[in-house]
């Protein structure tokens, strides 16, 4: 067991991923500009990292299917990291057309949940990944690599750690620079967290682990607090909440960005992230959806921020 450590003052890495697992799954269209003008918008409120979209099937995914215009309609910042998520070698051949210079490459942790999701069995899809973050590493690409279903599978039920430490040995040492914890349908309680991070920091540095959460059991900040106290420092959330895999039965919404934010600010941790900014983010995509989205804590906070801004400023 590591020891916790003083996670004051410290910085977290979020990576945005909205515009993705997010996007992926609404039955409500996003054009493409309005696509591109959300991702400004997070950007405009500090966020340095970003998924944009995925390369894959549109059969598949047809959300995703205008993801090669998306990327030619966003500015390219030296400082902020736009990531496409890649299920093989065409959609990397895509991503290497489009100009991208992150990749996530996507490992589930089970046999039939890579079968849903990829139509690979699980050496296929570990092979195809490794061939992938070796390919992108040779065209100087940054890498992240997800292991997805890392705690609970919704086909295969409860996942080993020591399957998920195994795999992500096995995507460090292909070359991914960063590896995705993901638990896909938000299952996870705190003390699983710990459990897995525990064999995979084994294996790779704790400094190169992200965790990849959805609130399905309202133990995402939970969840998060306990890899703070491993000392995870990378997190991927969605602005909104919005979120959930298609693939995978009863995923429900990512962890809200604006959650993380709000808990990290509270415990005096640095996110980059202007809250007020990313509530302007996290609206215009309720405006475009036609729903009001927000996490958890977006009631209290609209309230507050209604009533700061009706206080005059001599008070405040
Ligand atoms: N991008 C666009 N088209 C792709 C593609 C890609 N990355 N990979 C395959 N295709 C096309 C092929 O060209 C082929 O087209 P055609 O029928 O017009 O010739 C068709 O898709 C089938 O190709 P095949 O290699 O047999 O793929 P498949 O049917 O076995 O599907 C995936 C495999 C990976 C393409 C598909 O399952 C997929 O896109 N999954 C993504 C799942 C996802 O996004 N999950 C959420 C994030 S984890
Ligand atoms: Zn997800």
């Amino acid at each position: 067991m590591m020891p916790l450590v003083d996670v004051a003052a410290d910085e977290v890495i979020i990576t945005d991923v909205a515009p993705r697992d997010g996007l992926q799954n609404e039955a409500v269209d996003f054009p493409t500009a309005d696509k591109a003008a959300f991702i400004a918008r997070l950007t405009d409120a500090g966020v340095r990292s970003i998924e944009v979209a995925s390369f894959v099937s549109p059969r598949a995914v047809p959300r995703m299917a205008d993801a090669d215009v998306l990327l030619t309609a966003l500015p390219l910042r030296p400082e902020v990291r736009h990531s496409v998520l890649v299920p093989n070698m065409k959609g990397l051949e895509r991503a290497l057309s489009a100009g991208v210079r992150e990749v996530a490459v996507v490992l589930s942790a089970t046999e039939t949940m890579n079968r849903k999701n990829i139509n690979m069995g699980l050496n296929e899809a570990t092979a195809v990944c490794v061939e992938m973050l070796q390919t992108a590493n040779a065209h100087g690409l940054e890498t992240r690599a997800y292991v997805a279903v890392a705690v609970e599978c919704p086909f295969e039920g409860l996942v080993k750690p020591g399957i998920v430490a195994s795999l992500s040995s096995r995507m460090a040492e292909a070359g991914a620079r960063e590896i995705v914890i993901a638990d896909t349908i938000g299952a996870a309680a705190p003390r699983q967290i710990r459990d897995v991070l525990q064999p995979v920091s084994g294996s790779v540095p704790v400094s190169m682990l992200a965790l990849h959460l959805h609130d399905t059991r309202a133990m995402g900040l939970a969840n998060a607090w306990a890899a703070l106290e491993f000392g995870v420092r990378r997190f991927d959330s969605s602005a909104g909440g919005i979120g959930g895999c298609p693939f995978a039965p009863g995923a429900a919404g990512n962890l809200a960005t604006e959650d993380l934010v709000l808990m990290a600010q509270q415990c005096g941790l640095d996110t980059g992230i202007d809250l007020e900014r990313l509530y302007g983010a996290v609206d215009y995509a309720g405006q475009v959806l036609g729903r009001t989205v927000g996490g958890r804590s977006s009631a209290w906070y609209r309230r507050w921020l209604n009533k700061r801004n009706s206080t005059p400023s001599a008070q405040r």
